[in-house]
């Protein structure tokens, strides 16, 4: 199969949002979980999230446009400053999907889809209990990206919760000891399943991929 731009922009728009959500592979599953100034939590899926940097620790996610559609994690974030973002494990992908739906302000998502509110380290955002892998994260900055309305949030990490067998002493996670779901498209979740470990790829030691080297 062969799609050109043009093809893109004359699928169904149903088709075109599933296909172009799914185009770029496996996308990590995390909950953000926020809290209101009238102290009501929310929780919501996003699949965005990615690393932006590590000194300073700076993660960003894409938040859609919020010119029709009231986005409670985005508001919630200009409040307070704090939120958390914490991964999904394979148990919990069902009750995580249905934090998507487009709740009222006043329902707190960890309670319609069965999470549970964890509040640590005096940190002002829920972490969800039942995540293996959690972060808590201080707004720094929104960046508006003009060709679709969309923004990109950008947080500093200053909390990581992390269970012991999953890191080793390098700071390496392993995923698949973390039971981590990832996200294909807007509906399609998977178990992972580590497959390598490779050292810093340095040219004089390549290995002999190419019988003529
Ligand atoms: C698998 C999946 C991934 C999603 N990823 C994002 C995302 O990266 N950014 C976004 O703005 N919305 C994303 N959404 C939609 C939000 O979860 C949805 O808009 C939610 O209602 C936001 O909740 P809130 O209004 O409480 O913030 C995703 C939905 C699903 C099902």
């Amino acid at each position: 199969m062969h799609y050109t731009k043009e093809e893109i922009e004359n699928l169904s728009k149903v088709k075109r949002l599933n296909l172009i959500n799914s185009i770029s592979g496996i996308k990590p599953a995390n909950l953000i979980g926020t809290i209101s100034s009238e102290e009501q939590s929310n929780l919501a899926i996003f699949s965005s999230i990615v690393h932006l940097g590590s000194n300073p620790a700076l993660l960003g996610f894409i938040l859609r446009p919020t010119i029709d559609v009231p986005r409670h994690t985005y508001q919630n974030i200009l409040d307070n400053s704090c939120y958390t973002i914490n991964h999904v494990t394979a148990a919990h992908t069902h009750q995580a999907h249905y934090t998507s739906a487009k709740f009222d302000k006043h329902i707190s998502e960890f309670e319609a889809c069965g999470f549970t509110e964890e509040y640590l380290f005096g940190f002002n955002a829920p972490f969800v209990k039942e995540s293996k892998i959690k972060m808590g994260m201080k707004f720094k900055e929104a960046i508006p990206i003009q060709s679709n309305n969309t923004v990109l949030i950008i947080g500093q990490v200053h909390h990581l919760v992390i269970p012991e067998n999953v890191m080793n002493a390098e700071g390496q996670l392993d995923l698949d000891k973390a039971d981590n779901a990832g996200i294909s498209g807007l509906n399609n979740y998977y178990s992972l399943t580590k497959v390598a470990n490779y050292p810093y790829a340095r040219v004089h030691e390549l290995p002999k991929f190419n019988s003529k080297q």
